[in-house]
């Protein structure tokens, strides 16, 4: 492999987008590979977002707010329900309602409860397990582009990041991640669909490659939109927790359920592990009576999250077909977002869409600016296409 990966690399991948509805039929892993990059190119290549996206701004303030992947169905209406009886318990601390809910999520994964830690949305567990990892600094390996709340923590522990491109379909380097790994690594950290590029990495191989490894190092599998994946490939990491494997998965109420400003994750993990970061969280001192009880009606409300699959995906595809129509290429995505390779300056583009009432988020990758739309309602996502469309075209 050469090791001049360069901003070439990832533009000429760009032209891959062109197929990008065909590449989700097509064998992915038969396409090439991006060579690795060299030490000196990481700092310079690696991607970065614009500071400018408006992520406080109010909802009502916007007619579209595609911008944090939030799903515009939730919660749903018996988790409100729940949440409005759970009122009245607010002045007992939770620990009885939030073993039930270990409970449900232990027998949903097919695992023992010793194997699950609940917490405030899994950014809290992304942060903790950072912590618990790189006390004692080391360096982590991730693809880049990745979500960067776990790598963040980890370098404010003065831990080093090492990123791995994705292939050129896109798909976690798994290959390129192993060599990465060194005797200084203490986490592999893998987003699985991958955010911000909505792709997803092959199921069998990423088994094996976490079965692999991590016999040398823990691997951290965030599988925050596996639900809203295609069943027919969706595939979790959980089981190589019950064989036993230094595996961690992390999953979130905050997408499938429609629960993200109430704040519910979890992670299902080796006991040691759990143990290690219970130390540092207080036994789930930090849980909300109310969130907690609406995840219990989440997981008990099985339709809800059904029709929300459905919608996401029949609002992905029209605003895929409608890109496509434009001329526009988009990443093959499996999530509740889209992202796409625009030619207008990042912050001036969030600007012009702002000022249309739509807010969405621009990355800059290998000096590409890409816009990336989270899935909303149809009505929000015609006017995320009008929008659009009077922006660029
Ligand atoms: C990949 C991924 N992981 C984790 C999170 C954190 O979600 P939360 O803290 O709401 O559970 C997000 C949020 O968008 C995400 O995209």
């Amino acid at each position: 492999m050469s090791t001049n990966f360069n901003r070439r690399s990832w533009l000429k991948s760009a032209g891959l987008l062109t197929t990008g509805v065909l590449l989700e039929k097509t064998n992915l892993s038969k396409a090439s590979e991006f060579p690795s990059q060299t030490n000196a190119q990481e700092k310079a290549l690696t991607f970065w977002e614009w500071e400018k996206s408006d992520l406080t701004a109010k909802p009502v303030a916007m007619k579209a707010r595609l911008l944090a992947n939030e799903n515009p169905y939730g919660p749903s209406e018996m988790t409100k329900e729940a949440i409005i009886n759970s009122i009245n318990k607010g002045n007992r601390y939770g620990h009885a309602e939030a073993a039930e809910l270990v409970d449900m999520i232990a027998k949903k994964e097919g695992v023992t409860k010793d194997c699950i830690m609940i917490s405030p949305g899994s950014s809290d567990l992304l942060e903790k397990t950072a912590i618990i990892q790189f006390v004692k600094g080391g360096n982590i390996v991730s693809a880049d582009p990745a979500y960067m709340s776990l790598i963040k923590t980890a370098e404010s522990m003065s831990a080093t990041w090492k990123p791995v491109p994705l292939t050129s379909t896109y798909q976690h380097d798994l290959k390129a991640m192993e060599a990465a790994i060194d005797a200084q690594t203490q986490l592999v950290y893998i987003c699985n669909p991958n955010n911000p590029t909505g792709t997803i990495t092959d199921g069998k191989a990423l088994w094996d490659f976490c079965a692999k490894v991590s016999a040398k190092v823990p691997v951290f599998v965030d599988e925050a939109y596996l639900e809203l994946m295609d069943p027919t490939i969706r595939m979790s990491m959980v089981g190589l927790v019950n064989e036993g494997k230094n595996v961690i998965v992390c999953r979130t109420f905050s997408k499938i359920y429609g629960m993200a400003g109430l704040r519910v994750g979890y992670i299902v993990a080796p006991p040691a592990i759990i143990s290690k970061i219970d130390k540092i969280t207080r036994s789930g001192m930090s849980m909300n009576v109310t969130a907690v009880n609406g995840a219990i009606a989440a997981l008990k409300d099985t339709k809800f999250a059904e029709d929300c699959y459905k919608k996401n995906k029949e609002c992905r595809e029209y605003v895929c077909s409608e890109l496509t129509k434009l001329g526009y290429q988009y990443m093959p995505s499996q999530t509740s977002f889209v992202l796409f390779p625009i030619q207008m300056d990042g912050k001036t583009f969030l600007g012009k869409m702002s000022e249309r009432g739509i807010g969405v988020r621009s990355f800059e990758i290998y000096g590409q600016t890409y816009c990336r739309v989270s899935i909303g309602t149809m009505d929000e996502m015609k006017l995320f296409i009008d929008g659009f469309k009077k922006v660029m075209v």
